[in-house]
């Protein structure tokens, strides 16, 4: 293990997060009206906090990842005033429990997005992020990347681990699961789908703003300016946004996956993903 990382209840997190955080993860004051924005990483994060942030208004605050620092981060997280936008990579299990217990007050409802990604094109974002980005440790191989992917050797655990821990939560009606691939298939549909569980209205004009200035080309594009801002950090393992936008694409798995990782892939895939439902949808994609 190198020293960037470090283990917490047998998960790999990076330093940035701080052993001390995420000890007190369960003293974090959750709000009725806040908003957290869960992934396992490379699913498609910035993408859809972008769609967030574009809401017009909409009265949000993109705060950053709540797993990200040392412990003053609950004290800053209270000095936002609007509605915020919290986001994390952290499994359902390691959600602090404030988060969980916190009941609906008439209109009022804390409400959780699920971005989820196929994991073969997940697992090939991830290596470039293990390779560019030097909170993460050096990898020289998709070879070795993939045996550690499989085994859920890499930061925030294991793909399947992270999603089935999820799923199982995904008809609480607070819970919005949305898919990268259906977003990329219809942006306005999918847009309109996040606006309506946050309650809020929103014209077909806005939307297919929204879906223009979310554009892979448009964000990619954008980074230059809005680069290095920490108080614009969405993943916990960067605040380069350089790192993020790379292809933007499905199926790209097919340029790296040999047809024995591929074997070996779909096998460990429809023993763990079995009673799935979500995994029902990459049929499509993999
Ligand atoms: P690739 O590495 O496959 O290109 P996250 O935001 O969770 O870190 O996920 C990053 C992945 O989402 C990267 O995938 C990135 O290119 C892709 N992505 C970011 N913005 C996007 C957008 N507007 N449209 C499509 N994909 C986007």
């Amino acid at each position: 293990q190198s020293s960037v990382l470090h283990k917490f209840k047998g998960v790999i997190f990076s330093t940035m997060s701080s052993e001390e955080l995420l000890n007190s993860l369960d003293s974090f004051e959750a709000r009725e009206d806040d908003v957290f924005l869960v992934s396992y990483p490379k699913s498609g994060t910035h993408w859809i906090a972008k769609v967030i942030e574009n809401i017009p208004n909409a009265r949000l605050t993109l705060t950053p990842p709540i797993e990200l620092g040392d412990i003053s981060k609950f004290e800053e997280l209270k000095t936002y005033c609007e509605r915020r936008v919290i986001p994390t990579h952290l499994s359902y299990s390691m959600l602090p429990m404030n988060i969980k217990q916190k009941q609906c007050k008439e209109m009022l409802c804390l409400g959780i997005i699920y971005i989820v990604r196929n994991p073969k094109d997940t697992a090939v974002s991830f290596f470039h992020y293990y390779r560019d980005n030097p909170n993460l440790p050096s990898i020289e191989t998709w070879h070795e990347f993939f045996d550690l992917f499989l085994k859920g050797d890499v930061v925030y655990g294991s793909w399947f681990d992270h999603v089935l821990s999820w799923e199982e939560h995904k008809n609480a009606k607070n819970i919005l699961i949305i898919s990268y691939e259906e977003m990329k298939k219809d942006p306005s549909k999918n847009i309109k789908k996040i606006t309506t569980f946050l309650g809020l209205n929103v014209t077909d004009s806005e939307i297919n703003q929204i879906a223009w200035k979310t554009s892979f080309t448009e964000m990619k594009n954008n980074t230059a300016k809005e680069n290095c801002d920490p108080n614009h950090t969405i993943c916990a393992l960067t605040s380069n946004r350089n790192l993020v936008f790379r292809k933007g694409a499905v199926g790209d798995w097919i340029n790296y996956f040999t047809s024995k990782q591929k074997r070996v892939f779909d096998e460990l895939f429809t023993e763990k993903m079995k009673h799935s439902e979500l995994a029902k949808h990459f049929g499509d994609y993999s």
